[in-house]
């Protein structure tokens, strides 16, 4: 994670490097730093916490200099203190770091026996002295560099500058995304083309194992091995983008809301809603001759996998093989040449996720990738990109991203489903329909955002919640769960309904809240069960249901939110919105950092 820039400019660069790193604070925000050259010689200012304390301090003393680096972190080694912030110093060397170096511990034993003195806890210290070293040995910049570079193992982007030259900036990839953008006269390096947007939208991505020198009128890129090796230069899309709340009070709350927007625009990508079909576009293995799917991705993106299990199984008699993707990575299953692999990310750059992408190439199996950002590594390394059109996702919980995903994976099914024989022209122009008006669902349940606030005020006085659904709900419930801890700090557990017996019922007490999601669908009977089996505990029930689902519970409730009737293939794109809601608003409430949660970053790009 963590967000690296590095600029060679011809105005002072400590300003933009500033703006730079506001567009990827969502990288990590425990502590942010700049480091400037100017009259040959090294500075930096460096601060705990958001970037806002940075630009305190840079307002305060500010910081001359026409090439700089910067950095926004998520601690990996060491706390995030204003000691461990980077850039790391070691005498002619600055250097900014995203990953993770493996062998540091190694590295800096050795440093340490030749007497370089360590200032921090981190892994990033030992590249800045790994590269002293060689300069003291005699080696030029460049050379040093290299020679250090070689001897990392791990994960790493670096930007790396040294004293006494201001026209000289390496960078380094193995692992995490680095961008070189190209200005005129002047030169960036970003962690992604956003992070750049403002400087140029003319981008070159390293690969893996890239590494470049980077002046103002020259650029070479070279392989570990030290051969030149040439990258294509491209124009970026995320120069529109611009980091804008609107009139939300926060970021998450204003992608809450687009969502009626950018599923409509998903769909229509993927739908011909005139013609009542699945669009045909190129595809990266054929469903029709396909004996099963493998799924891997993290987070709530897993869970937006999970759900499309039901429906390609159910509707297009897919089976898939759903996996986080952590635990994919290592697993060794089996795969054949009658499969094909799909990746979900909305980053594009998730560590886990691009490692069980690599593991799937390199059993010859055919890949697809939902990805937010097509130019991502997950995107460039697949066969065939299936891109969300969600927009940048600023606020660190995942919302229209993951509406996006399900709208993208559904019109998948429906197409499969087509494909593979399982449904009739007719049935394809009915779930094509029936997709259609999700934006018009979403509008609707959008405003029961009063209602929900008022639960939302309940539930901010609990420590405990459990979230409960069957079929598509589940997964939901599980996402319902993940939402509401990770901004509000509030311990959830998201569950299978029928488990209930098998185990958390034990927890239900008069203290604790059970969020049920049950839509009336085929199996609301069982889910009004198991709430039975609730409410004689003591439970206090939320209920998320529709008008049908209201009418026929039985149960006593603390409250029921009721959403319009609506076809099934879209409930679990709808129902998602009121459980994002609810965590929004929770974490309103008890007043966290809902946008930047603790501990969090957006793009976890470190196993
Ligand atoms: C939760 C959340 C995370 C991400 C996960 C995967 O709200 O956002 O669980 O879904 O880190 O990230 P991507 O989709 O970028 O691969």
């Amino acid at each position: 994670m963590c967000g690296i820039v590095g600029i060679i400019g011809h105005t002072p660069v400590a300003p933009l490097i500033v703006d730079a790193l506001k567009r990827l604070e969502y990288r990590g925000y425990d502590s942010a730093g700049v480091a400037t050259i100017e009259g040959g010689a090294l500075d930096r200012r460096r601060a705990e916490g958001k970037l806002v304390n940075l630009e305190q301090r840079i307002g305060e003393a500010p910081l001359g200099g026409l090439i700089g680096i910067g950095h926004t972190r998520w601690a990996t080694h060491g706390v995030p203190n204003e000691t461990n912030a980077h850039p790391h110093f070691s005498r002619d060397v600055a250097i900014v770091h995203n990953g993770i170096i493996e062998n540091f511990a190694e590295l800096r034993d050795e440093l340490a026996a030749d007497g370089y003195e360590f200032a921090s806890q981190t892994d990033t210290e030992v590249v800045a002295h790994l590269i002293a070293r060689e300069i003291d040995r005699g080696a030029a910049p460049v050379d040093a560099a290299h020679k250090a570079l070689s001897r990392l193992e791990g994960a790493f982007a670096l930007a790396i500058m040294f004293r006494g030259d201001d026209d000289l900036l390496i960078g380094a990839r193995n692992g995490p995304p680095l961008a070189v953008g190209h200005g005129d006269g002047e030169m960036f390096l970003g962690s992604d083309a956003i992070a750049l947007a403002p400087f140029t939208d003319s981008i070159t991505y390293l690969e893996d194992g890239d590494w470049v020198v980077i002046r103002r009128k020259e650029l070479r890129i070279f392989d570990m091995a030290g051969n030149p090796v040439e990258r294509a230069r491209q124009k970026s899309v995320g120069t529109s983008y611009l980091v804008d709340k609107g009139n939300h009070r926060h970021f998450m709350q204003k992608e809450i809301f687009e969502q009626p927007e950018v599923i409509s625009h998903t769909l229509a990508h993927y739908l011909d809603f005139s013609a009542g079909t699945a669009r045909d576009m190129a595809m990266p293995f054929d469903f029709a001759n396909m004996d099963r799917l493998a799924i891997s991705a993290c987070g709530t993106a897993y869970l937006a996998g999970l759900i499309s299990k039901y429906w390609f199984e159910r509707i297009a008699r897919l089976p898939v093989d759903i996996d986080i993707a952590s635990e994919f990575r290592y697993r060794e299953a089996p795969m054949n040449g009658r499969m094909g692999a799909m990746f979900i990310s909305q980053s594009g750059e998730t560590a886990d996720t691009l490692a069980s992408l690599r593991y799937c190439r390199d059993n010859n199996v055919p890949i697809a990738s939902i990805v937010n950002v097509p130019e991502s590594t997950i995107g460039r390394e697949s066969n065939g990109v299936f891109p969300t059109l969600a927009g940048p996702e600023i606020g660190v919980a995942s919302t229209k991203a993951f509406t996006c995903q399900l709208s993208v994976l559904a019109s998948l099914a429906v197409r499969a489903a087509r494909q593979r024989g399982h449904i009739s022209a007719e049935r394809e122009k009915t779930l094509v329909r029936e997709l259609s008006e999700a934006p018009r669902f979403a509008s609707q349940v959008l405003h029961l955002d009063d209602q929900i606030e008022k639960v939302a005020r309940e539930l901010s006085q609990v420590r405990h919640v459990l979230y409960l659904g069957r079929d598509t709900n589940f997964p939901l419930a599980m996402e319902g769960a993940l939402k509401l801890k990770e901004i509000s700090y509030i311990h959830a557990e998201g569950y299978a309904a029928g488990e209930l017996k098998h185990g958390p019922i034990a927890l239900i007490d008069e203290t604790m809240p059970v969020i049920v999601i049950a839509p009336h669908d085929r199996i609301f009977e069982k889910t009004v069960s198991n709430m039975q089996e609730v409410a004689a505990r003591g439970g206090r029930i939320i209920l998320i249901t529709d008008k049908r689902g209201a009418d026929k519970a039985t149960v006593d409730t603390l409250e029921t939110i009721v959403l319009p009737d609506m076809p099934e293939i879209i409930a679990p794109i709808i129902y998602a919105l009121p459980i994002q809601m609810l965590a929004y608003h929770t974490a309103v409430h008890m007043g966290t950092d809902v946008d930047q949660p603790r501990n969090l970053a957006k793009s976890v790009t470190v196993e």
